[in-house]
């Protein structure tokens, strides 16, 4: 048997970037060989094993044949005579189309180098076609590589233009989806993934609510920029610079989709557009399956942002109800990412990136003087149940009225 590394192991190699997972191909053996020499099985019906001691994946060299929509419906076909080229041919982009010996001898039938210098996201062949996840893969890519110069070859972006009009793209199950909608928007300019998802009609299938806020415009005197959707991406690029964790860019994303709801004839003004939004980001929410704590920030930055830019003033009865909307006392955290949502949706609009957000320390203060009154005190008074509870956020009023005149002083 002969045995190569391939896909990102090899392209990662070949553009100087540090290699994480490494993924072997074995031409030339059995399911029963891989067994006798110790491999482990990864699923019943797949020719892919983990080895003894690396626990790195090797797959049987196969061909693949499509026999139904989605996932699931794959015939493969792996044996001793599987050559290496035909392995590479099912695959999804010629830059991870290449194998590379124990001699760092490369295997290259479809121009991966070429297209590696040539900084061109290039499909191998028609199979491109067979994997929907692969229009995904692509964007995040090409958000991935940007810094380096890469862009998705036209034929392509043809191609995933194609796959997102066939209806392909319903087919992908959540979890599929948001693995990748996750690890995108964790790339530095996540910003690019939604720009190429939107150029191939992608956007429009899997968020058509964010797609919506293109051509929707916003005041001149907030939004320079004036595009609702330019400014959404401003606002991940901003979330990416400033090293935000995922819950946060997930909420920078969605949290302007009740803008795209506005009658036109009250353009470029949204009033409530907080409020409208909500239900569409639940929806996207749940279309995805986001882990919790996504769906809550982006909810919550939803129906809040505004306020945390009116910060400064707010009456303390409302800056509490804030306070209290966010459960700051047992979830400062949570908090804290609300804050740095709000600011980058501040810093996302052309020419203020630069801008100061005093809100985000006046936010913080708040949270501060709001969570210092102690309880104990209270509780010896005699205070219990509903009374309590009263009492606690009579307390918290008292400290809030304190620090905002303290802050105004
Ligand atoms: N592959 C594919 N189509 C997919 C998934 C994977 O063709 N839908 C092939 C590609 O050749 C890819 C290889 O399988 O290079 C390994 O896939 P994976 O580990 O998911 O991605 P990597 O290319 O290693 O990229 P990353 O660095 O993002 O993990």
């Amino acid at each position: 048997m002969q045995i190569y590394k391939v896909g990102g192991a090899v392209r990662d190699r070949l553009l100087g970037k540090p290699v994480t997972d490494i993924d072997w191909v074995v031409v030339g053996a059995t399911t029963e060989e891989m067994l006798a020499k110790g491999f482990r099985p990864v699923g019943a019906d797949f020719p892919v094993f983990l080895h003894p001691k690396s626990g790195e994946e090797y797959a049987l060299a196969r061909t693949e044949r499509k026999n139904g929509r989605g996932y699931g419906g794959f015939i493969f076909h792996a044996s001793p005579d599987v050559t290496l080229e035909e392995d590479l041919i099912r695959r999804d982009l010629t830059i991870n189309a290449m194998a590379e010996d124990d001699q760092q001898n490369l295997t290259d039938p479809y121009h991966g180098q070429r297209d590696l210098e040539a900084r061109l996201l290039r499909h191998v062949s028609p199979a491109f076609a067979e994997d929907p996840l692969r229009v995904l893969r692509v964007a995040r890519f090409a958000a991935r590589y940007a810094e380096l110069g890469f862009t998705v070859a036209p034929e392509t972006l043809e191609l995933m233009r194609q796959l997102s009009e066939s209806g392909e793209l319903e087919a992908l199950t959540p979890e599929r989806s948001w693995k990748e909608i996750a690890r995108a928007l964790m790339e530095d300019q996540p910003q690019v993934f939604i720009e190429v998802l939107r150029e191939c009609g992608a956007l429009k299938v899997l968020m058509p609510e964010v797609d919506a806020l293109f051509g929707v415009p916003q005041p001149a005197a907030h939004h320079p920029e004036i595009d609702t959707g330019v400014h959404t991406l401003s606002v991940l690029e901003q979330a990416a610079l400033h090293k935000q964790p995922l819950s946060v860019r997930w909420a920078c994303l969605l949290h302007d989709l009740g803008k795209g709801l506005t009658p036109e004839e009250e353009w470029p003004r949204h009033i409530a557009h907080e409020h409208k939004g909500l239900k569409l980001i639940k929806a996207v929410n749940e279309r995805f399956k986001a882990p919790k704590d996504c769906q809550e920030l982006a909810l919550l930055v939803g129906k809040y942002h505004t306020h945390g830019h009116r910060a400064l003033e707010l009456k303390p009865s409302t800056l509490l109800e804030l306070l209290q909307s966010f459960d700051v006392y047992r979830r400062p955290q949570r908090f804290e990412e609300f804050i740095s949502a709000c600011e980058m949706d501040a810093r996302g609009r052309k020419g203020l990136e630069q801008r100061s957000y005093p809100q985000a320390d006046y936010l913080r203060g708040a949270a501060t003087a709001a969570r210092s009154v102690a309880v104990q005190p209270l509780l010896e008074k005699g205070f219990k149940g509903p009374e309590l509870g009263e009492a606690i956020k009579g307390e918290r009023l008292k400290a809030l009225k304190a620090y905002k005149e303290a802050a105004s002083a």
